[in-house]
């Protein structure tokens, strides 16, 4: 229908007649002269509707609200002199109409189309259209698009094969609840939407397609957040014959071609590589931001010889002490620190004991210390004068968690992330086994079908099974074949090599407490299927809309996701989930008695 897109449009076309489709995204009604910003995906250009260029196009100009979608034909012309529109690209043009033909009308809008929205998210995804007519999400949506070309491009040239894996299937355990799907014609019977494609991508690899991947469809059914969707998409990869250099390599190439053709942006690769308590200890995460330094300290060995009983008391109970040196908040008064204090509480901690550097040291536990000691704790925080030293004193977790919490915030607060950076980082030597506190016992740390490290499998054999109750046991020091990828805070992906024996998998499930025959019932065919000549494989998975996310500065995978749902896992557009029909039930042979606890 058109001659070029409205943002195509530049002052090479002055002179020439153009026709020019989209929709009316301003307009100015001088009486006179009626001034549109016509808008279609490549962008915007002004139309001018003057009596003098056509008198009846002028008068049904007139008519135009916003949204209207227009059909025009016109001139370009440079526009006058002083009237330039520096802030868009065609701002130095304009054209002339002489036909105009409403293609469709539109009904008052709920909100206005523009980049800096006020509208609530919830009117904005109720009217997912309209809000997706907004430029910022346009683009959004097109460097999703440009990511999973580029990704599909760069492995489809390393000879990977696309495959698609079942959506109606069985659970899959990545440890998130499963969605159900009744079956009509198996009475009393459920499918699980898969939590990954794990399982048929490793019966992908005893099938000898040696090289997989898919831009999976995920269902989890968990607590929601930013970076949580209950459907969300993963670039899933899996590979016969490799080692974890092979898979991490392969990863870094494709960051890097992504990093330079979509964002025109180097990548130096190898990323750095951290093992997960390197991690821990220095940044009290698991997928920490390196943006900044800002590291923990360990200052148990220093402040035993005090005596503040906080700290002696944690130290004697097995817990720990450490610090971070809030470079920056030396202007922060003792109020300052109090509201510090309550938000740490948030995040677990009993206290933030705190330390003021200046000539001397200033603080209502500086005297539980000895000049000597403060000056060790000084030391190893590298303090300058005006810094505060924040403490922390519980058991290791609490420490961890609460003062990782605090890096982050305090990064925020004093403006420490680089926020043009993109820092990817490797994690690597996980434990096999975490302690879960509320169970009493061991459980597997990512999926049960992870591969440990070799000099540890001995160990997995011998010890005993009754082990597991206990936090401290031999087992939880097994390491895993397992590795993260990291960016700027983010876990952008995840995975391992995997066990490809019947016997070391069967001993997984057993310690993970696991019951054969339960093993058989959920993962049987796997069981099976590694019987008959498995390879060694193994794999990975990046969380796509997480990369997107944060390739586009967006602040939330709902911004780079079409359709996404609320925290309440509503999609307001289509209004599910939502009751269904008792013909609907009855043909699933379901009765329904809603529980309410
Ligand atoms: P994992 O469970 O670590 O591994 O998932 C891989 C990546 O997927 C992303 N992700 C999510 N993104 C949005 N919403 C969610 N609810 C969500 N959950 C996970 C994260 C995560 O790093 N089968 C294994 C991979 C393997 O071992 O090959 C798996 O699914 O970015
Ligand atoms: P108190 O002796 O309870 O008045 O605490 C003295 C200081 O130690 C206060 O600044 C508390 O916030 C801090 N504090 C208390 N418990 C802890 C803890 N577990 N870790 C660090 N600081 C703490």
């Amino acid at each position: 229908m058109r001659s070029h897109g409205c943002g195509e449009l530049d002052k090479k076309e002055i002179g020439k007649e153009v026709v020019l489709t989209g929709w009316t995204h301003r307009r100015r009604d001088h009486g006179g002269l009626i001034f549109i910003d016509l808008r279609d995906m490549t962008g915007t250009i002004q139309i001018v509707f003057s009596p003098e260029a056509d008198a009846s196009t002028h008068s049904l100009a007139h008519a135009l609200r916003n949204e209207y979608v227009l059909y025009v034909k016109g001139m370009v012309r440079k526009r006058p002199d002083g009237t330039e529109n520096p802030s868009i690209p065609s701002g130095d043009i304009e054209v002339v109409a002489d036909e105009l033909k409403i293609l469709n009308t539109s009904k008052p809008l709920p909100f206005m189309i523009e980049d800096d929205s006020d509208a609530s998210e919830s009117l904005r995804l109720r009217y997912r259209y309209l809000d997706m007519r907004r430029p910022v999400i346009q683009k959004n949506i097109l460097l999703r698009h440009d990511v999973t070309r580029i990704v599909r491009d760069y492995l489809n040239e390393k000879a990977f094969l696309e495959i698609e894996t079942p959506m109606l299937t069985k659970s899959t355990p990545e440890g998130a609840r499963d969605y159900l799907v009744p079956s009509r014609v198996n009475p009393g019977q459920f499918y699980a939407l898969p939590q990954s494609p794990q399982l048929f991508k490793q019966i992908l690899m005893v099938a000898g397609l040696e090289r997989y991947y898919q831009i999976a469809r995920c269902f989890r059914d968990e607590d929601l957040r930013a970076d949580r969707q209950p459907e969300f998409t993963q670039i899933d990869m899996e590979m016969s014959f490799v080692t974890p250099e092979d898979i991490m390599g392969l990863i870094e190439g494709m960051m890097k071609r992504l990093l330079s053709d979509v964002m025109d942006k180097p990548l130096d690769i190898p990323f750095k590589r951290f093992t997960y308590q390197e991690v821990i200890d220095r940044f009290g995460s698991d997928k920490p931001d390196i943006r900044f330094a800002l590291e923990l300290k360990d200052v148990g060995d220093i402040v035993k010889d005090s005596s503040f009983k906080v700290f002696l008391d944690t130290l004697s109970e097995g817990g720990m002490v450490k610090g971070i040196n809030a470079k920056g908040l030396a202007g922060y008064s003792r109020k300052d620190i109090d509201m510090l204090t309550e938000e740490v509480k948030g995040f677990g901690a009993k206290g933030l004991a705190w330390i003021r550097v200046k000539q001397g040291f200033e603080s209502p536990i500086a005297k539980f210390f000895p000049e000597q000691t403060l000056n060790a704790i000084a030391d190893r925080l590298e303090a300058r004068d005006g810094d505060i030293l924040l403490f922390i004193a519980d058991r290791p977790e609490v420490v961890t968690e609460a003062l990782g919490r605090l890096r982050l915030e305090l990064g925020r607060r004093l403006n420490l992330i680089r926020h043009d950076e993109f820092n990817f980082a490797w994690i690597t030597d996980f434990p096999l086994l975490e302690w879960n506190d509320e169970e009493g016992r061991l459980q597997a740390m990512h999926h049960p079908f992870t591969s440990p490290v070799d000099e540890d499998i001995e160990k997995l054999f011998s010890i005993n099974t009754s082990e597991l109750r206990n936090p401290k046991s031999e087992l939880s020091s097994v390491k895993a074949k397992a590795y993260d990828i990291v960016l700027n805070g983010y876990e952008i992906g995840g995975g391992s090599i995997r066990i490809h024996s019947t016997d070391i998998q069967k001993r997984m499930f057993e310690i993970l407490n696991i019951s054969d025959e339960d093993a058989q019932r959920k993962f049987g065919f796997l069981l099976e299927a590694l019987e008959y000549g498995a390879p060694p494989h193994g794999g990975i998975a990046l969380g796509l809309d997480r990369l997107v996310m944060i390739l586009a500065g967006a602040d939330s995978i709902r911004d780079v996701i079409a359709f996404p749902k609320t925290q309440k896992a509503v999609c307001p557009l289509s209004n599910a989930p939502s009751s269904v029909t008792d013909k609907q039930l009855r043909e699933l042979h379901i009765k329904l008695d809603i529980l309410t606890e």
